[in-house]
């Protein structure tokens, strides 16, 4: 669940067309806004122009039509090397150099930064330490010694290398079996917690982009956008039936009736006291970049309090807004039922009458689909 939905716009893409040589439209009028810190996902069957679109982002093709703006500025203004400096990208099928170690796939962008052999080699330990690779035994490694898994791990440590704030990862776990890919998308999301880069991540799969995305496009053959929204809008309110159709909306909606509020797989969110102070209210709020928090007594719930509502004297029970919270056990349906109806801005789970967490309409989803 995203804390605050203050991110300003990190990457807009407008109108963008491609038309290739051969007459072939690969993206055809496409627009999307990434913000800061953010990851979209771009989903769509083979050939839809997922590729394209990113090798467009860092200026590997040019478009037809339209523009992409990064930070702000026209992409088409920037020096393509300047513009790919800032931007790492983790290509399909991995491509590190197999006849380069571990050490050297890592080092490229930096050593073509010209940072000296003490300051690339601290880079490339941290990083391998970052994607869970240990470096005494992985950095001298050639990529055919590594596994499928291994091998996407070090493609998303060299896209970091020059700490790019911006990621584009183009099918970045698509080679590996289902469980390590279960695990490299656990690890992702955890790594993201902590480096907050702007990413646009391609996958065919749409249970990945559900997991991973903040926001998904949805695109169709001929490289059209069906629909950019997020994952919990894709399902509850899809714009077309293929869009529907191919994010298993129908699927989704069912099994929120007989799913049940787990107590794993809740956020843990910030929590105040009723007689805090408000003052106190808002530090924690801000500490934890969230536009609200829950107000409880000692694990039990009296409801929730706004950011905006912390301001002035007073204490947090001046300001609480009441709350039907959800008991561990209850169905998913009640969850979603409680944001919907505008209870709370997330659902606030008990378990035998006492605080346990908050699940948003992502993590409701995403417990849906995966139980
Ligand atoms: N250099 C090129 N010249 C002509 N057509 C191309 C070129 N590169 C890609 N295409 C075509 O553009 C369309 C979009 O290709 P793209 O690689 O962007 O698809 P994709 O969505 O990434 O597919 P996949 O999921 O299979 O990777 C396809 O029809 C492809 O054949
Ligand atoms: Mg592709």
């Amino acid at each position: 669940m995203k804390s605050s939905d203050t991110a300003s716009s990190m990457i807009e893409v407008d109108n963008l067309r491609k038309e290739y040589a051969d007459g072939t439209v690969a993206v055809h009028d496409l627009s999307f806004e990434v913000g800061e810190g953010e990851i979209a996902v771009l989903v769509g069957p083979s050939g839809c122009g997922k590729t394209t679109t990113m090798r467009m982002i860092n200026r590997l093709v040019e478009p037809s039509a339209g523009r992409i703006l990064v930070n702000g500025k026209d992409i088409s203004q920037i020096d393509p090397v300047q513009l790919r400096r800032g931007i790492g990208y983790v290509i399909q099928q991995v491509g590190l150099f197999p006849h380069q170690t571990v050490a050297a796939n890592i080092k490229t962008v930096p050593q073509l930064l010209g940072w000296d052999r003490t300051k690339s080699n601290a880079r490339v330990n941290e990083l391998l330490e970052l994607v869970g690779l240990n470096p005494a035994t992985h950095a001298k490694r050639y990529p055919h010694e590594l596994s499928g898994g291994q091998r996407q791990r070090v493609g998303v440590a060299r896209a970091l290398a020059a700490d790019p704030p911006v990621l584009l990862m183009d099918e970045p776990f698509g080679a590996v079996d289902p469980v390590a890919r279960d695990r490299l998308q656990v690890e992702f999301l955890r790594l993201q917690e902590q480096v907050r880069k702007t990413i646009v991540f391609v996958t065919h799969d749409v249970d990945e982009a559900i997991r991973l995305g903040d926001r998904i496009a949805v695109m169709r053959d001929g490289g059209y956008l069906e629909q950019y929204a997020e994952p919990a809008t894709l399902l509850s309110e899809p714009s077309s039936p293929y869009v529907a159709e191919f994010v298993g909306a129908e699927r989704t909606l069912r099994r929120l009736a007989v799913v049940d509020v787990a107590a794993t797989g809740l956020v843990k969110w910030p929590v105040v006291a009723p007689t805090s102070r408000l003052a106190d209210c808002a530090a924690t709020m801000d500490s934890a970049e969230a536009a609200w928090a829950v107000v409880a007594d000692d694990g039990k719930v009296s409801g929730w309090l706004a950011r905006a509502a912390a301001t002035g004297e007073g204490t947090a029970s001046d300001r609480v807004e009441p709350a039907q919270s959800v008991e561990v056990g209850d169905s998913l349906e009640s969850a979603l039922a409680t944001i919907l109806a505008g209870n709370s801005p997330g659902a606030i789970v008990t378990s035998a009458g006492r605080y346990e967490g908050v699940l948003g309409g992502a993590e409701i989803v995403t417990m849906a689909r995966s139980r």
